[in-house]
């Protein structure tokens, strides 16, 4: 057998699922790999190639119409997508990428695995008709970004969320992004040990988890219980005194004034975190966007009696699209006569009356969040 054809053909039957039976990428990765007999070095590439692949399909599908003039069979075009992510976006040599590749495939279309991918080697793109198909992008996100962060900030993101997300690690081992950590940082920023914070959105914990390390009493609460099963792994490996609640935050079960500050990192499009899940962009839809903004609304609301005189409350998302952010915001403010607490400290960029960070502003997650002053 040729060298490298194993971490393929596991790739090839991760890629499968993700596109022909709309699976998660990272959960079918992940079981597919535990049961895998494959080395350390060879998971890591096969994570590679179905991450990169996955997010490059659009790209790599435009490479390969190219030289395709008719339908092929799903198998065969998931192969030619491995293939091509291989030889123009994942750096491995042609005639490595080309043989190990080919041999993944049936007997039946080896051959015009073989021409094709030989010829994509040969010929690759070089004008590109659009950013959203070179960068890989459903049309209606990218144009969406743009009009959202603008022209080149949209493009910055959309070229840093192609690249692998990086792992970054707290000092307590657990993995969390560094905005993740601004966020948290900033909630608790001024309380003194004693003092209540509510996680009205908390599972996995990250950001809860980090909260309490720090002496603050922290309620971590989420509507599904199944999620606030997360929060409790994780609490018990970092061995972390935290108060769980499963409830919706819409309808809480506390009563009011009862926190000195309240959190809602609230559901969103995740938009600011394409990095680390590669199939999302082609999961999101403008018309989820729309439904998340007024859950997103109702949760302020239904916080906004939580906090106690003198208290804060802080929204945070991670995404960046003004539906799920200034527009928030500006409605909430509306209806309550909230003031807001002002500009945050750099690095946050200004973002109406909040901040935000882009990807590619610390190579890290984008993030958005807003700070309230209730009297
Ligand atoms: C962005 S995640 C929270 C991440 C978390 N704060 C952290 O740092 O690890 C959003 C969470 O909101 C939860 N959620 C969705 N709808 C909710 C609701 N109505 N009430 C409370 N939690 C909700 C989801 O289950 C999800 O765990």
């Amino acid at each position: 057998m040729t060298d490298g054809v194993a971490p393929r053909r596991t790739a090839v039957k991760v890629l499968e699922r993700i596109e022909n039976d709309g699976a998660f990428a990272n959960l079918v990765l992940n079981a597919t790999l535990e049961k895998s007999k494959l080395d350390s070095r060879d998971r890591a590439f096969v994570t590679e190639m179905v991450y990169g692949t996955t997010r490059m399909r659009r790209a790599c599908d435009h490479t390969l119409n190219r030289f395709l003039h008719d339908e092929i069979e799903p198998l065969a075009r998931t192969i030619l997508r491995l293939g091509v992510w291989q030889i123009i976006f994942g750096g491995v040599p042609a005639h490595a990428a080309v043989s190990a590749t080919v041999e993944v495939a049936p007997r039946r279309f080896r051959g015009l695995c073989n021409a094709v991918l030989r010829r994509i080697a040969e010929n690759p793109v070089t004008d590109w008709p659009s950013e959203a198909i070179e960068l890989s992008y459903p049309d209606w996100l990218m144009d969406r970004l743009k009009l959202d962060v603008g022209e080149q900030d949209a493009l910055g993101m959309a070229k840093t969320m192609n690249e692998p997300a990086l792992a970054v690690t707290r000092s307590d081992g657990y993995h969390q992004d560094l905005s993740s950590q601004m966020v948290a940082e900033l909630a608790v920023d001024g309380l003194k040990a004693g003092d209540s914070i509510l996680d009205l959105c908390a599972a996995p914990g990250g950001k809860a988890t980090l909260m309490a390390s720090g002496g603050v009493w922290t309620v971590a609460a989420d509507v599904r219980e199944s999620r606030i099963g997360l929060v409790v792994e994780n609490v018990q490996r970092l061995n972390i005194d935290l108060s769980l609640v499963v409830s919706d935050g819409c309808f809480p079960p506390f009563k009011p004034k009862s926190f000195n500050r309240v959190l809602v990192d609230a559901p969103c499009s995740g938009l600011g975190v394409l990095r680390r899940r590669a199939d999302a962009r082609w999961r999101v839809s403008e018309e989820e966007i729309e439904r998340l903004s007024s859950l997103q609304e109702k949760l302020l609301l239904s916080a906004l009696n939580l906090v106690a005189s003198g208290g804060q409350l802080i929204y945070s998302v991670c995404t960046v699209t003004s539906t799920e952010t200034t527009e928030v915001d500006e409605r909430f403010r509306a209806k309550t006569g909230i003031q807001s607490c002002g500009l945050l400290p750099e690095p946050w960029r200004v973002h109406g009356q909040g901040g935000i960070l882009l990807p590619q502003d610390l190579n890290s997650e984008g993030m958005a969040v807003f700070r309230y002053q209730v009297e």
